[in-house]
């Protein structure tokens, strides 16, 4: 009665916290690094012009966006990237409500659950990941592949060292920049590389840049340079952004997907069956939170001090490294003699702190020798003061 497939899916990564801490009261009052959930104010803007665009509630949304979120994404992602004014037609912008469900559907965009020799076709993407890009492969009869990133790599995965019948065969290739949860960063360079190898073997590109707007001290390149160097096309590629991190909002619900026109029509497609849409006052709210950079900046201030506060207490310890992007740690507890997810435990336990194992990122948990067993991810999302208390914490609770 229900999709096996479904049913073959791993527990969503917060559900099996969940059930690893069932039962197990906090050592202390309980401090959640858990979630990546921005818990710095939204701005008011936001609640501003919900208000002010109060009367259209009562109408169903356009599936596309309306000129207003259009105008100010296309000019948004123009001035971040340096774009020629024409590179982007506004009408391969549309928005999603959150990208998770545009990352989910796109993979019925991308894929039809078997190859053209009848061999399913392959989604290629990172490991650790965002669980949503498994979800989409597998839901839609994909085979994935997933390629953990190595150290020497800056933990990222190195995609274009994949045997050219791996591409050949790929219908969709995921890529998270910063990502999550190592906080790397894809150099221009290696995205103009994996545009290059998108076009050259027929797969979609598909950059997650939803962490863009939060980094250390040089701004992420995105996919949109690489295609800019190219020459301007946007073919076989696709981008993702939001504002649930750049502006705070993750309960706006509110992204957007940009890319190739061909796939940008596709998607819209699905959407006309599939797609709440994003309701009009809450595009209208977006289009001003895209239209102002101030408080972005004051974000990204926040978030650098927080990762001083890190940096103050773990230089040295469980692995730590500065993140150039986002605003997660990937702690190795290796030097504990924990893997993550029994550090996870002791952590809630005997110290009321929330963290999320490593191996619930990634696609592979069950890989004896997968470093991602032994991480944490802690997510900055709280004030200062309290991301400080939970890290010392965190320095305390190392086993004697
Ligand atoms: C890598 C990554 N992509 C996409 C999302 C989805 O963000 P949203 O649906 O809030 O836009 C998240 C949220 O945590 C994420 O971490």
């Amino acid at each position: 009665m229900i999709n096996p497939r479904l049913i073959a899916l791993p527990d969503y990564p917060f559900q099996r916290l969940a059930t690893l801490l069932a039962g197990v009261a906090p050592g202390a009052d309980p401090l959640a690094l858990s979630v990546g959930e921005p818990q710095h104010p939204t701005p008011a803007l936001a609640g501003l012009e919900l208000a002010r665009h109060g009367d259209q509630w009562r109408r169903y949304p356009p599936a596309a966006g309306n000129e207003r979120w259009k105008a100010a994404v296309t000019a948004w992602l123009t001035r971040r990237y340096g774009l020629p004014a024409a590179m982007i037609d506004p009408h391969a912008v549309i928005p999603a409500s959150g990208t998770r469900e545009a990352l989910y559907m796109l993979g019925q965009v991308l894929t039809d659950g078997r190859g053209e020799a009848g061999e399913r076709p392959l989604v290629v993407m990172p490991d650790p990941l965002y669980l949503p890009y498994l979800g989409a492969a597998r839901m839609n009869g994909a085979t994935i592949l997933a390629v953990p990133g190595s150290e020497e790599g800056d933990f990222l995965p190195d995609i274009a060292g994949l045997p050219a019948a791996t591409l050949e065969r790929a219908a969709a290739v995921f890529v998270c920049s910063p990502a999550n949860p190592q906080g790397s960063i894809v150099s221009l360079e290696s995205w103009k590389t994996l545009v290059g190898l998108a076009r050259r073997h027929g797969f979609v590109l598909v950059a997650d840049e939803c962490y863009s707007e939060i980094y250390d001290d040089q701004p992420p390149p995105g996919v949109l340079e690489a295609c800019r160097d190219l020459g301007g096309s946007l073919k076989n590629v696709l981008v993702l952004n939001s504002l649930s991190k750049r502006s705070n909002g993750a309960g706006l619900r509110s992204g957007l997907i940009a890319g190739d026109p061909a796939l940008i029509d596709a998607f819209l497609r699905l959407r006309a069956y599939a797609s709440a849409g994003m309701p009009l006052p809450i595009m209208e709210a977006s289009a001003a939170l895209w239209d102002d950079e101030t408080h972005v900046e004051a974000n990204r201030a926040l978030y650098r001090e927080k990762i001083d506060l890190a940096a103050a207490r773990l230089t040295g310890m469980l692995g730590f490294r500065r993140p150039p992007g986002g605003f997660f740690l990937w702690l190795d507890t290796t030097p504990w003699g924990e893997t993550g997810e029994q550090a996870t435990l002791r952590l809630w336990r005997d110290h009321g702190l929330k963290v999320l194992p490593g191996a619930y990122m990634t696609a592979n948990p069950d890989a004896g020798d997968n470093p991602a067993r032994n991480r944490l991810r802690l997510a900055l999302v709280h004030d200062g003061p309290v991301v400080a208390r939970a890290l010392d914490r965190l320095v305390a609770a190392r086993p004697h």
